[in-house]
């Protein structure tokens, strides 16, 4: 794993895809033990958690349902403006259905806080909430994240579904800016 150069920023090699993918089928067991007896609908938050969530999926090894939400994004800022819109509800009706949001990266705590607010409204049998990565130390809401990949420092991370102004999604490892 190289170094990434974005303008003047440096991004460092944090966390391998062998890493990654040995914590995710983990999580996905861990998962399926609390979730066996049921069918959950998996509920992606656009656009960062696509690649986790179809991993999360793959490594699920029995019945669920997926639908995913959009909320407004960072733009091209590395700090949260504290504000969410809704930009793609969702299509599946979640009443009486156990829900378990797929987040790439809990913040703030803002966008969860919204989430779940969202669907309660719409009476699920329950919400969970699935995280690959927390940063504990910016937590601002009072959230209860049930399901943590990594807990990480307050820096901010590239790859593995997270961009920065849209870009590096794609890469199968996660780098942190290192100044
Ligand atoms: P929160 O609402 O402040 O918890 O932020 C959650 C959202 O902010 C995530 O779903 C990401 O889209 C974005 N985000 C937060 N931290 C990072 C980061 O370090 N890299 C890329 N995106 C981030």
């Amino acid at each position: 794993m190289e170094k990434i150069l974005v303008g003047e920023d440096v991004f460092v090699p944090y966390l391998t895809e062998k890493t990654i993918q040995k914590r995710v089928a983990e999580l996905a067991l861990q998962l399926h033990h609390d979730y066996k007896d049921t069918t959950p609908v998996f509920i992606g938050i656009l656009n960062g958690s696509f690649v986790f969530m179809s991993d999360l999926v793959k490594n699920y090894p029995g019945d669920c349902e997926i639908d995913f939400m959009k909320l407004s994004s960072y733009g091209e800022e590395k700090i949260s403006s504290g504000q969410v819109r809704l930009l793609k509800e969702l299509n599946c009706k979640i009443e009486d259905r156990h829900l378990i949001i797929v987040e790439d990266i809990v913040d703030t705590g803002l966008s969860i806080q919204f989430m779940e607010n969202f669907m309660k409204l719409q009476k699920p049998a329950s919400v969970k909430v699935v995280t690959l990565l927390l940063k504990p130390d910016s937590l601002k809401y009072n959230v209860k994240i049930d399901y943590i990949g990594f807990e990480i420092p307050s820096k901010f991370v590239i790859g593995y579904g997270l961009d920065y102004a849209q870009k590096y999604r794609n890469l199968k490892s996660i780098y942190c800016l290192s100044n």
